[in-house]
């Protein structure tokens, strides 16, 4: 990063929905690896990708392709299973990033309870620890869950900017405000005691803002709304916008 940017701020791209149109047709166009590409290329600075239990989008094949494919980070998201994590221990990826996963959500529908989930969490967390793994655990931005992430030693955190997106969507400018709050401090908070915080879900050119002036947050992962853009711009052009959207908030 450029010295013009003391406090850095990494895009993560999640290629999900690259995998998601190639699948409505059952063949291998298009190609999340050529997204992956991409985003390297024009700068991006990780891919994400979430093997999903019903691997709707991306598949186990595509793992192995992506690492492959790019020389960036990969932050694996997974749910808080055996199979993930054998899956995750296999692979190695740069970062995991443990998600709440329900069959019958549409999206990554609220943030993992990490502070119900601790005895599940704490053998995973070892483990994918001891592979040399970053574990990330996707929370609401709350006291509760940031004092679980510690408690468990997750190195880094990425909260959940859902409600924040929604917030803003229905025009309610207290809740958005309320919401934006509520992010800032956790982020000042998880960064006082060590724990990286990270942002994500419902990004749009028109959120991000907000969310990328947060100084303690070192990482955003974008994707439904940069793969959305894509079809109208292609994704270099997307992830540009994005990228300066990002820089002249900080
Ligand atoms: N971060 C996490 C942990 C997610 O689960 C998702 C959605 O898969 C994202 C970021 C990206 O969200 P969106 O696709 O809404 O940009």
């Amino acid at each position: 990063m450029s010295l013009l940017h003391p406090n850095p701020l990494r895009l993560g791209v999640n290629i999900d929905h690259v995998a998601t149109i190639r699948n409505a047709r059952g063949g291998d166009h298009p190609d999340p690896v050529r997204a992956a590409e991409i985003v390297a290329q024009c700068g991006g600075d990780g891919i994400t990708a979430h093997l999903r239990e019903d691997r709707r989008h991306i598949r186990d094949e595509d793992l192995a392709r992506i690492q492959a494919a790019t020389n960036l980070p990969l932050n694996l998201e997974m749910a808080a299973t055996p199979e993930m994590l054998q899956i995750a221990l296999r692979h190695k990826p740069h970062a995991a990033c443990i998600v709440p996963e329900k069959r019958e959500e549409r999206t990554t529908e609220g943030g993992l309870d990490a502070a119900g989930l601790h005895n599940t969490l704490v053998p995973i967390i070892d483990e994918l620890k001891t592979a040399g793994i970053r574990v990330s655990l996707f929370i609401e931005a709350s006291e509760r869950q940031l004092d679980a992430a510690l408690r468990l030693g997750a190195p880094v955190v990425e909260f959940h900017t859902g409600e924040y997106a929604h917030a803003i969507l229905d025009g309610d400018s207290d809740r958005t405000e309320k919401e934006l709050r509520r992010i800032a401090d956790m982020a000042a908070l998880a960064a006082k005691n060590g724990i990286e915080p990270h942002a994500g879900h419902g990004l749009t050119y028109d959120n991000v803002q907000p969310i990328a002036a947060i100084p303690q947050i070192a990482e955003l992962n974008i994707g439904h709304y940069l793969v959305g853009e894509a079809v109208f711009v292609g994704l270099e052009p997307a992830v540009l916008k994005m990228r300066e959207l990002m820089d002249e908030a900080r």
